[in-house]
């Protein structure tokens, strides 16, 4: 049995068994007492847990839905990882057309700067690349980097040294003086939000009653929106300043700093630590988040969950990949795809261009109102998963979110296909925009991120969850490098490609993906190794 394990957490979403006999119920503290039954090591024994579990006499009560509103803070918190995000997805794009921006890095000259000689637009347009550019690679990387920390430390140094890593960055940005003084600060702050998007919807998920788990893992998204309607507004009025720039790389390093405040009060995950056998601490940190009564059984699914995985040992990358262990392959794939589906649908072609698309039915200032219009929608259409992701599930969301994004995304391109960009037609595109921003915030941008936080098992989750979130990024980066040069070859024929890309994902849901809604880790394990393609879909959950 490995001592340095990587088994550090048990799966996302251990048992909620409450409202016990009390004659039956162990006391909490007995718990740690518990003797794990022995567990089958075999990879091909894939119910071995499960079987451990019933054997122990688990019995759930899908009845409590009960949760701590102290867990709704502690999500609340993680989810502080996406508001960074979303402010700087949100902000740097906004910086390229402020005039003190442009005065402050010679892309243009300020009018009383007489021997001023501006960059020329292809210099200016390789600046601008780097600028976004880096800031994605950064992210890829600390992605990948991630579970280094999130398997041997624990989830709140991931999340810490994330938020460390973005302040650095995102203080060193505010005071630049030149552009490469912007570059490596990027890379730095990009590397800090990769980590946190790795690990904090999955600290989030791992620390929700599994009743309410897509509810609170959809926080990060809508923390995300919150964040780009926040700085799109900031962004209005900062624009006016000539300094107001440093604010849009530098004003989230208050929620950053708020971040690494909180986590200082918050438990770390109970998976993690009973992974460590730190059973002590884990029973105080599940104390924290669940009410007494739910607190035993879930203690002891756990060890039983965390027993099996200290015993199959630290798992390696070909575990990752090796479908006799617990389908891990096809885990891995959904996951990736998913991410990929996600940013290839072309959100962020919306989120970091939508001004550009507009500019040209309604001009400049027309076009600024129209995205924080969209953004608005992006917030709003958020809740909508809030309250209907336990009820409907997962797979439910996904299917009829692509069906919505794919039918604004047809006309879309048909509108841009005509040579005359009136402002009705520009209505028009708004109109469609904001019906595909809408399909888009309550399925395929929360829901992603839920369902790779809760897909994978404890062994495997760091690592697994990082080349999922790995993607994520690899794609921002390329439709954010891409777009601007294909959209000048044929903005209809973008519009195309991601509703083909859309449909190709709706049509993978409908036959790929198990639901994982208000399921345990062992019940995840079976949804993943029963799942079958079958036309017309009969199972939805
Ligand atoms: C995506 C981001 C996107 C955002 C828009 C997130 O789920 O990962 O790339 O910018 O949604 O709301």
């Amino acid at each position: 049995m490995s001592s340095e394990l990587d088994a550090d957490a048990a799966p996302v979403g251990a048992s909620q068994l409450t409202e016990l006999d009390a004659d039956d119920a162990p006391k909490a503290a007995d718990v740690k007492d518990v003797e794990a039954p022995a567990v089958n090591k075999s990879a091909n024994n894939k119910s071995s847990l499960k079987e451990s579990i019933m054997s122990h006499n688990l019995e759930r009560d899908h009845d409590d839905t009960r949760a701590k509103p102290f867990v709704w803070l502690l999500a609340l918190t993680a989810a502080l990882g996406g508001l960074i995000f979303g402010y700087d997805i949100g902000g740097a794009g906004a910086t390229f057309v402020m005039d003190g921006f442009k005065y402050h890095f010679g892309w243009e000259c300020h009018p009383d700067d007489v021997g001023c000689v501006p960059k020329d637009q292809r210099q200016i347009d390789v600046e601008t690349g780097l600028i976004n550019g880096l800031f994605g690679v950064g992210a890829a990387f600390g992605a990948l980097f991630a579970p280094q920390i999130f398997n041997s430390k624990g989830r709140k140094p991931t999340m810490s040294l994330g938020a460390v890593a973005f302040t650095i960055g995102a203080a060193l940005q505010a005071a630049a003086v030149s552009m490469p003084m912007l570059y490596i600060p990027r890379l730095l702050s990009g590397f800090g939000i990769g980590m946190l998007s790795m690990c904090s919807p999955v600290y989030i998920a791992e620390c929700a009653p599994e009743s309410h788990r897509g509810q609170m893992a959809t926080l990060w998204q809508l923390a995300i929106t919150t964040g780009i309607v926040l700085v799109s507004i900031l962004n209005i009025w900062l624009a006016e300043w000539d300094e107001g720039w440093r604010i849009s790389y530098g004003g989230n390093i208050l929620f950053s700093v708020a971040l690494l405040g909180l986590l200082t009060i918050m438990p770390e995950s109970p998976h993690y630590l009973v992974g460590k056998e730190r059973f002590e601490e884990a029973e105080e940190s599940l104390l924290k988040t669940r009410f007494e009564d739910q607190v035993a059984w879930e203690l002891e699914e756990l060890k039983l969950e965390a027993q099996q995985a200290r015993e199959d040992g630290t798992a390696s990358w070909s575990e990752v990949f090796d479908d006799g262990n617990v389908k891990m392959k096809t885990r891995v794939f959904t996951g990736v795809m998913l991410q990929s589906f996600q940013q290839l649908s072309g959100i962020n072609a919306i989120m970091f261009y939508a001004p550009n698309i507009l500019e040209d039915f309604f001009g400049s200032s027309g076009s600024i109102y129209g995205a924080l219009a969209l953004n608005i929608v992006n917030f709003f259409a958020t809740f909508i998963t809030i309250f209907s992701i336990e009820r409907f599930g997962r797979v439910w969301l996904l299917f009829t979110g692509g069906i919505v994004m794919c039918l604004a995304l047809i006309p879309t391109a048909v509108l841009a296909s005509f040579p005359d960009a009136t402002q009705a037609m520009g209505i028009g595109v708004t109109f469609c925009c904001a019906l595909y921003v809408i399909g888009f915030a309550y399925s395929w941008g929360p829901v992603v991120w839920v369902v790779c936080a809760e897909m994978f098992p404890m062994r495997e989750r760091g690592k697994a969850n990082s080349l999922t979130t790995f993607s994520n990024w690899f794609w921002t980066c390329i439709v954010g490098a891409v777009f601007p040069i294909a959209s000048t070859a044929s903005l209809a024929g973008c519009f195309g490609f991601f509703a083909a890309v859309v449909f190709v994902a709706t049509t993978f849901v409908y036959f790929r993906l198990p639901e994982t809604a208000n399921l345990t880790a062992p019940e995840i394990n079976e949804q993943y190794i029963n799942h079958k393609p079958e036309f017309p879909r009969k199972k939805w959950d």
